[in-house]
C-alpha cells in the first residue's frame, strides 16, 4: 500500500450498481445472519457499522437494535442508503460520512456503542491497527466488535491489481491486534465462502470469517 490509490473515488464509483451484484448482496446477507446469531442485537443497543456502503447488511440489523450509526467515507454510497431510509421510512439509522482511519476523526456528539462492526471494509484500510483502537475507544464497556472480512488470500480477490488493499488476514496476526486494541475473547467463525472465476477461468474459493471481541 503506497498511498497513491484513491478509495473514496473507486466506492463513489461502483455505487450505483453495488446492490445488483448478486455475490455481494449473498454474502452481505451472511454476514447479517452470523451477527444476529453471534451477537445478538438487542432493542437496547446503539450499533456502529463501519464501513457501511449502501446499507445492505445495516438494513438488516437496524430493525433489531435501538439506534444505528452507519459510517463511511463514499457518499455515493451513503445516498443510496439514505434513499432506503427514506423510501422504508426507517427511523433509527443515522448516517455519517467520516473516515474511521484517520486518527483526527470526530464524532459530533460523545457517544459510545454497545455493537460495532464491520463488513468486508477492514482489507481497505491501510493502518489496520490504529483503525482497531480507534474503533475500541467508542465501543461501551462490555460492548462487542464483530468484522467480517477475508481470510489471507493469494492476492487475487480483487480484480485490480492496482487496488490497495490487505490480501485478507491472518487470524493469529488478526487476534494480536485486536489484543492490542485493548479487545479480548477474540474468536473466528468462518461464515461464507466466495467462489470467484479469474478472467483465465479458474475458479478460487475464498473463505470469510466473523471475528468477536469484547471490550471488558
Ligand atoms: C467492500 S465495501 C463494503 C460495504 C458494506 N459493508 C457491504 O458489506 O456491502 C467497503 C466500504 O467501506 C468504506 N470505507 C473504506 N474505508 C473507510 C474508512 N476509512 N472509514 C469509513 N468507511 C470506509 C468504503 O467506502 C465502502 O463503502
Amino acid at each position: 500500500m503506497n498511498g497513491n490509490w484513491n478509495i473514496t473515488e473507486k466506492f463513489n464509483n461502483e455505487a450505483a450498481l453495488w446492490d445488483s451484484d448478486p455475490r455481494r448482496r449473498a454474502l452481505a446477507e451472511a454476514v447479517a445472519a452470523a451477527l444476529i446469531a453471534r451477537c445478538t442485537p438487542g432493542k437496547a443497543m446503539q450499533a456502529l457499522e463501519a464501513g457501511c456502503g449502501t446499507g445492505l447488511v445495516t438494513m438488516a440489523i437496524s430493525p433489531l437494535v435501538k439506534q444505528l450509526t452507519a459510517i463511511d467515507t463514499s457518499q455515493e454510497m451513503l445516498s443510496i442508503l439514505q434513499d432506503k431510509i427514506r423510501s422504508l421510512e426507517v427511523s433509527n439509522i443515522e448516517t455519517a460520512l467520516l473516515d474511521l482511519s484517520s486518527p483526527s476523526v470526530t464524532f459530533e456528539r460523545e457517544q459510545s456503542f454497545d455493537l460495532i462492526y464491520s463488513s468486508m471494509t477492514l482489507h481497505h484500510i491501510r493502518d489496520t491497527a490504529g483503525f482497531l483502537c480507534r474503533i475500541a475507544t467508542l465501543l461501551a464497556p462490555g460492548g462487542t466488535i464483530a468484522i467480517a472480512d477475508l481470510e489471507r488470500e493469494d492476492g487475487h480477490f480483487h480484480d485490480n491489481p492496482d487496488e490497495e488493499v490487505h490480501h485478507g488476514f491472518d487470524r493469529t496476526e488478526l487476534t494480536k491486534l485486536m489484543n492490542a486494541a485493548g479487545l479480548q475473547d477474540v474468536s473466528f467463525d468462518t461464515i461464507y465462502t466466495v467462489s470467484k472465476k479469474s478472467s483465465e477461468g479458474k475458479t478460487t474459493e475464498y473463505p470469510v470469517f466473523l471475528c468477536t471481541a469484547t471490550k471488558r
